[in-house]
């Protein structure tokens, strides 16, 4: 498998930005709908009907609406004032630009995968969704993939496999390219570097509609950097070895140097007549023999398990190992752990696990919930690494002290629950607020919470509010599209 250098990305606008914090009132309703209304009659006559559709005049509005992940997002809650769907990169220009002359509230949808409510889609405002600009493409003269940003990593990696190259992308197929703007954790990272390590080239729309095109070496270098950031096994353990497992997950991504070692685990507990069940289930992967397999991952084959399938398996059979249900609302939270030698406890590791225990314990009679995760994505040193030498990115965890996970806290709600409901939102904000995390490392914003200051956490937090500051100075994208907080 040969792992190819590039991503052209096409993103509108910088993506940094905040959830308007201010109260809605009425008057400021209508005055947003009244805008957005405008914008997209305009919108309408200059890209024309197919392109621009609202909920009454086109035919794919509602697959638009109804195409994020967590339905949270779905047109249940949230009625565009009308969908854009660009098919080339001047459709993208044409639309931010009469957004921002307009004032217009916005959103920005590609994979659809986002567990924040209201950042993939808008009300009273104007959704730019990317649905109709999927292709990837490789260049065997410059080694680069070509990606546009509706495209979804499994069809990436299929579209791509011809070629004998892949893509640093997401570990689940149906994921999209916003994955990139979060920095992204790949299978292939430890050896990579997260997933925008290797962008060579963007294109990228900034809020006024300008076009602009930024490499690591010419004058958008700060912008190009700035959206960085931000033999197969997989097995299931008993609730019995959870303490062992939470053990040899510190270690490892304290312990391995090997680039060619990368696993994925997840704590998942399912909710079924006012009781839980929990099952952990751990992918391991290695890029090399059987042999090496189980000597990089001896610790982990020590612990009782009760199944496990040891096979041999490509790139993208591995992307489609393990699907997740689309039509579910969710919500994540965030924290940081740093890897542990095997000389030191794993106290934070426990306690994690512990509040994670306590919320499924106290939320076990909710007829709401329909599963829950806790989930450790190794960034190890070797990662960190790779991302220094390939001009670094914002998010710039510390070098020298070992590799780190970052760790997921998901909620999914039950099919046709519209809205989460007020007593679990305050046990999942308990668990975001009390879990443990290791001063000084970064979170990730990928698998984090809304409200959590997710980009404070990154050593190249002064950096990215510069670069946002030098490229959007009305801060237009802050106040009139969701993301995240402190810029
Ligand atoms: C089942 C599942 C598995 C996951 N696995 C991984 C994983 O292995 N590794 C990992 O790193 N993350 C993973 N994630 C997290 C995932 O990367 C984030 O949810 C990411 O934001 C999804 O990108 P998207 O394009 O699918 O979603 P979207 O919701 O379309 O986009 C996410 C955010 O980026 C913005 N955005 C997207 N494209 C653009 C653009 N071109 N210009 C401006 N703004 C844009 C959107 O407005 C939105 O706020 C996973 C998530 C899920 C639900
Ligand atoms: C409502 O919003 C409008 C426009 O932002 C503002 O002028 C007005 O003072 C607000 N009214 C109240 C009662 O907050
Ligand atoms: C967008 O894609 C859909 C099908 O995927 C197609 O029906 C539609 O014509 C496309 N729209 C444009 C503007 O190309
Ligand atoms: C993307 O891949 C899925 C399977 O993972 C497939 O069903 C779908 O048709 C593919 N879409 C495109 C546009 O190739
Ligand atoms: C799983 O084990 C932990 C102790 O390690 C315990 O606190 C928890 O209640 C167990 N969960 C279930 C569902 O049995
Ligand atoms: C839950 O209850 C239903 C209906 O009584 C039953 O069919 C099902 O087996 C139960 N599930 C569990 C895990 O006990
Ligand atoms: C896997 O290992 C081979 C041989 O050691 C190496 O050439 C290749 O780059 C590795 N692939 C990844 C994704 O690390
Ligand atoms: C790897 O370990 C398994 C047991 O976990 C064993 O069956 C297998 O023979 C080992 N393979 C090699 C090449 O050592
Ligand atoms: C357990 O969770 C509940 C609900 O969030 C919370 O009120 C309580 O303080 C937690 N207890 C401990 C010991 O963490
Ligand atoms: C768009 O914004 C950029 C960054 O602020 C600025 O340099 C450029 O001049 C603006 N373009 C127009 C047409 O106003």
């Amino acid at each position: 498998m040969v792992t190819a250098s590039a991503f052209v990305l096409i993103a509108t606008a910088l993506w940094c930005s905040i959830a308007s914090a201010a109260a809605h009132n009425c008057s400021s309703e209508a005055s947003a709908a009244t805008i957005a209304a405008q914008t997209c009659q305009q919108l309408s006559s200059s890209l024309g009907p197919s392109i621009v559709q609202t909920q009454s005049s086109g035919s794919e509005y509602s697959i638009g609406a109804d195409y994020a992940w967590s339905t949270f997002n779905d047109e249940v809650n949230f009625q565009p004032s009308c969908i854009v769907f660009p098919t080339d990169t001047q459709h993208v220009q044409t639309a931010m630009e009469a957004i921002f002359q307009n004032g217009a509230d916005y959103a920005v949808q590609a994979g659809g995968h986002s567990g924040m409510t209201g950042w993939n889609t808008v009300q009273n405002g104007v959704l730019i969704s990317f649905i109709n600009m999927t292709s990837a493409s490789y260049d065997p003269e410059s080694d680069t993939i070509t990606l546009f940003p509706g495209i979804h990593w499994g069809n990436a990696t299929s579209d791509l496999q011809q070629y004998g190259v892949a893509p640093v992308g997401g570990r689940i197929a149906t994921v999209g390219t916003g994955l990139l703007l979060g920095g992204g954790i790949s299978y292939l990272s430890p050896a990579e570097g997260y997933a925008a390590d290797n962008y060579v080239s963007l294109d990228v729309v900034l809020v006024n509609g300008t076009l602009v095109t930024a490499t690591v070496d010419n004058e958008y270098a700060d912008l190009f950097k700035a959206l960085k950031g931000g033999g197969n096994r997989f097995g299931i353990y008993p609730n019995s070895s959870s303490e062992a497992l939470l053990a040899a997950l510190a270690h490892f991504v304290h312990d391995t140097a090997d680039p060619n070692a990368v696993l994925a685990t997840t704590f998942r507990t399912t909710w079924e007549n006012s009781s839980t069940d929990i099952e952990l289930d751990v992918i391991l992967v290695y890029n090399g023999t059987e042999a090496s397999f189980n000597q990089s991952f001896s610790e982990f084959l020590s612990i009782p398990y009760t199944s496990s399938a040891l096979q041999a398996l490509s790139y993208l059979d591995l992307l489609n190992a393990v699907t997740f249900p689309d039509g579910l609302g969710t919500l994540f939270g965030a924290s940081a752990l740093t890897g542990v030698s095997t000389s030191s406890p794993t106290d934070d590791y426990l306690e994690t696990f512990r509040l994670y225990n306590n919320f499924t314990t106290a939320f076990a009679s909710s007829p709401d919930i329909a599963f829950t995760l806790l989930d450790f994505s190794p960034v190890p040193q070797s990662q960190i690494q790779a991302g220094y030498e390939k001009g670094t990115n914002p998010i710039v965890p510390p070098l020298g002290t070992g590799g780190y996970f970052e760790i997921l806290f998901q909620v999914t709600y039950n099919q046709g629950v519209t809205q989460p409901s007020a007593n679990v939102e305050q046990g999942r904000q308990f668990w975001i607020a009390n879990a443990p995390s290791t001063p000084g490392l970064p979170f990730f914003l990928n698998e984090a919470d809304a409200n959590q200051q997710i980009l404070a956490t990154y050593g190249g937090y002064e950096f990215l509010q510069q670069v946002y500051a030098k490229y959007d100075p009305t801060k237009f994208n802050v106040q009139h599209t969701q993301g995240p907080l402190g810029l």
